[in-house]
């Protein structure tokens, strides 16, 4: 593809990525819950040009809130406030294919798209966390092929209800009195094993048609639901290898799908220090790190890594048979297990400084260095086949987006691998996907296009 450009998302965290960003003497926790606060966030982002701002979310809270803030806010309704403050940032929320039902999930991410004139996209997730059950009525986390079969269902319902309403449904005729034309509103009918949905929709179609579909999925079932739906791939690596890895075998997938592997982008995470020197980089990483709790980084480790550390000394080397058995992608929601086994095979960290390696951002790529540093790093994955663009994972909100964005972004401009300007409004535009059309819409005109 000619002139190919970074895609670059803002991946939103109350006060930043870096486990204890919270406790820094700069940061501002208490404002959290303070709408101005994502607002201004957003058009810091608006202003560099960004495509996106991404919110992950979880319908539970998270047990470890004693030592750092959960969301507190819930994204979309979050993302509806950063629309209004912006004209062209791309809205990115993630919401549960387990615990929505899709005809409400569907009017909100139509609303968000209205309402933001075609920036909204949607994070498919099944809730990796069982803590969400017992707020649903459930006594048991449905297992990972229920959920991903039941996300297969709950996508498909979606996607017909976006398509229900034909583009130009509408008709205002107000001299013949016809708002809309019922012929080109469709019921869906969709009778599945976990779900049924009869239709029509309850809203015109959306400027994009339909929201942007993302997905983070890493396991056999996750890959394979992700190069089957996802226009967006959210992903975590500590190496280009394996990032090249991961590029390559969903792109194959999505190719095996019958798809155009280049309307499936693929942006792994990457959480940068930056500093005027390295060293200066360096000494801001290790000042987070040193306000770190133990307690938290062994609560993360034990859950993400499905391991004991009770008994482990912290100044002690991580014993590698820890990770036995760690198996591989096949095995679901293990995909964070295996990046920190590679981590302990590869650097046999003592547990202190693997979870100092955890604390900056859950096991995605942490580079602490100057701009040019964090620019070639980039460069470097985006050139190599490991990525199509980044989730920027500032360690801390707000300043580490600021940094970010008025040191790293200028190179890349400069460079010709970032825009200078936005060439479209739509988050479609920004990604370079196409609109799709209503599929009942091409039922009706075999020609259609
Ligand atoms: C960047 C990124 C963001 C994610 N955001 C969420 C989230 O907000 N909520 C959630 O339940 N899971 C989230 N996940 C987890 C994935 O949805 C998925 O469950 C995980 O990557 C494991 O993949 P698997 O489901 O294929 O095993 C995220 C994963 C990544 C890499």
């Amino acid at each position: 593809m000619t002139n190919r450009q970074l895609n670059l998302n803002a991946f939103i965290y109350p006060t930043g990525h870096h486990e204890a960003s919270w406790r820094h003497p700069d940061s501002t926790p208490e404002r959290i819950y303070d709408v101005r606060y994502y607002q201004d966030l957003a058009r810091t982002a608006e202003a560099a040009k960004l495509d996106a701002a991404f919110f992950a979310d979880g319908p539970a809270l998270r047990t470890e809130v004693e030592y750092r803030p959960d969301y507190g806010l819930e994204p979309i309704t979050t993302l509806v406030a950063m629309a209004t403050a912006t004209t062209h940032l791309g809205l990115i929320a993630t919401a549960s294919t387990t615990y929505y039902e899709p005809y409400n999930l569907a009017r909100l991410f139509s609303s968000l798209d209205h309402i933001s004139g075609g920036r909204a996209a949607w994070n498919i997730v099944t809730t990796a966390t069982d803590a969400a059950a017992a707020n649903f009525g459930l006594t048991d986390h449905p297992d990972v092929q229920q959920r991903y079969a039941r996300a297969r269902e709950f996508v498909d319902a979606a996607v017909k209800l976006w398509d229900s309403w034909e583009d130009d449904a509408v008709v205002i005729d107000k001299a013949a009195g016809v708002y809309a034309d019922p012929s080109k509103i469709h019921r869906i009918d969709v009778e599945g094993e976990y779900l049924s949905v009869r239709g029509p929709f309850n809203s015109a179609r959306s400027p994009q048609g339909r929201p942007v579909l993302v997905q983070a999925g890493s396991s056999n079932d996750g890959r394979d639901f992700a190069a089957q739906y996802a226009e967006a791939i959210f992903t975590a690596h500590q190496r280009i290898e394996d990032a090249q890895a991961f590029y390559g075998d969903i792109k194959s997938r999505a190719t095996d799908f019958g798809r155009n592997p280049e309307h499936v982008k693929i942006l792994p995470g990457l959480s940068p220090f930056i500093g005027a020197t390295e060293a200066q980089a360096q000494d801001l990483h290790r000042e987070f790190n040193e306000l770190t709790i133990v307690e938290y980084g062994l609560g993360q480790l034990s859950k993400m890594g499905r391991i004991d550390v009770t008994e482990l000394d912290l100044d002690a080397p991580v014993p590698a048979e820890l990770f036995a058995g760690s198996g591989d992608i096949t095995d679901n929601n293990n995909s964070r297990r295996l990046v920190f086994a590679k981590i302990v095979e590869r650097e046999q960290p003592t547990l202190r400084q693997l979870l100092h390696k955890l604390a900056g951002a859950r096991g995605h790529n942490v580079v602490a260095g100057t701009a040019v540093q964090i620019a070639d790093t980039i460069e470097q994955w985006f050139r190599g086949g490991a990525a199509d663009g980044f989730n920027i994972m500032p360690p801390q909100y707000p300043q580490g987006l600021e940094a970010f964005t008025s040191s790293v972004v200028p190179i890349l401009q400069e460079r010709g691998l970032f825009r200078t300007e936005y060439t479209g409004t739509t988050l479609r535009d920004h990604y370079g996907l196409p609109r799709p059309a209503s599929q009942y819409a091409r039922a009706l005109d075999p020609a259609g296009v």
